[in-house]
């Protein structure tokens, strides 16, 4: 991975990357492989989304760009250098250029803080703001994501779920960030407000040229501000794509099946915790040997089991649809064309 800033860089590049868990006393010792070898590049300006079921890694993959969670081995450059091992002070300038957004905006925001504080905090420490610039910083941030000056003296517990993820994307925007994880950045709030919150998201990343890392187990959310699909399996990516040919037309079983709702997409949000008619997802402690998908493939069943599929982990390879999307199954070539009178069926 190059060192130096290129002008083609992408913003994010993570190459080969896996991360284990380490709990000492919990299942023997024996290491959990949250991420298992994944090569994904952001460009500028990009809103990747990360899908799957609950547990394929989704956050611990963002989690780790944010160099929140050590890397086991492999390598993570933004904008163009390396990041994977730096520290100190060179760290905590990274950290300014990446924020997060999480599901639950009232634990995210400390009680006892009246929006004010909470917004002005990181311009204080960071910035060494204080006074009218402090203030006049503060109002611009609250008007940028709809909220006004009699929003100031109220503490999150006074506000809707709406207003206080309003304030927790002003936060992690008051440190102008060129990369925003926004991890299941609506689940938690009412559907009627989860469709502002997304326009809103929308219009501050054109605002503000901003590149969104998207995890959402909400495949309409997804459909509405991802512009590239990177679709997770038991720490694997399997597929990839640009969002409208993969909602149109998906490159892997495991997408399908996503898509048909056949696994009930059970992320942390819950709601929508469907039984699924082909099993639930493996232990990442046990993967299944050769694609790990393949105990619960409908695609293996009506070829008949090929061995294959049991023994030899498929690479993320090209797919004959179009550009830049890649798949991750021997067999990638028999869900078309034949996808859409399978899933009408
Ligand atoms: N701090 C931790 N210690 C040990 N294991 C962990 C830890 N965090 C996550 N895991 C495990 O790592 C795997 C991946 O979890 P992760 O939270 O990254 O998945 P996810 O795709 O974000 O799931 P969800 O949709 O439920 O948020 C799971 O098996 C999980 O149990
Ligand atoms: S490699 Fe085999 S088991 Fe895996 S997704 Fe493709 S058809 Fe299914
Ligand atoms: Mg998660």
């Amino acid at each position: 991975m190059s060192t130096e800033r290129s002008a083609a860089a992408p913003l994010v590049e993570v190459r080969d990357l896996v991360v284990e868990y380490r709990t000492r006393g919990l299942h023997g010792g024996r290491p959990v492989r949250a991420v298992a070898g994944v090569t994904l590049e952001i460009a500028a300006g990009e809103v990747y989304a990360l899908v799957g079921e609950s547990g394929s890694g989704k956050t611990t993959l963002a989690r780790t760009l944010l160099r929140l969670v050590d890397v086991t081995s492999g390598d993570l450059a933004f904008d163009g250098r390396e990041i994977t091992r730096i520290s100190g002070e060179e760290l905590r300038r990274l950290r300014r250029r990446m924020q997060v957004v999480y599901q639950d905006p009232a634990g995210s925001l400390d009680p006892r803080m009246a929006v004010s504080e909470l917004v002005a905090e990181p311009l204080r420490t960071h910035e060494r703001l204080r006074g009218p610039a402090l203030r006049s910083r503060v109002l611009e941030l609250l008007t940028d994501v709809g909220l006004a000056q009699q929003h100031l003296s109220r503490r999150p517990h006074e506000l809707s779920g709406g207003q206080a993820q309003r304030v927790a994307i002003a936060r992690a925007l008051a440190l102008r960030p060129e990369l925003v994880v926004l991890d299941e950045p609506t689940s938690a709030l009412d559907v009627s407000v989860q469709a502002q919150i997304l326009n809103l998201l929308a219009d501050l990343r054109s605002a503000h040229g901003l590149t969104y890392l998207l995890i959402s187990h909400d495949l309409g959310v997804v459909r509405h501000l991802a512009d590239r699909v990177g679709v997770m399996y038991l720490g694997r990516l399997v597929e990839e794509s640009p969002a409208e040919p993969l909602f149109a037309d998906p490159g892997h079983p495991y997408t399908e099946a996503l898509l048909r709702s056949a696994i009930g997409d059970a992320g942390d949000g819950g709601d929508d915790r469907a039984a699924t008619p082909i099993g639930d997802i493996p232990s990442p402690l046990d993967p299944p040997s050769g694609c790990r998908f393949h105990p619960r493939c409908w695609l293996r069943e009506q070829l008949e089991h090929p061995a294959v599929c049991a023994s030899d982990e498929p690479n993320l390879v090209p797919i004959d649809r179009g550009d830049a999307r890649r798949a991750a199954c021997h067999f990638a070539d028999q869900l078309h064309p034949s996808s859409e009178s399978r899933r009408a069926s």
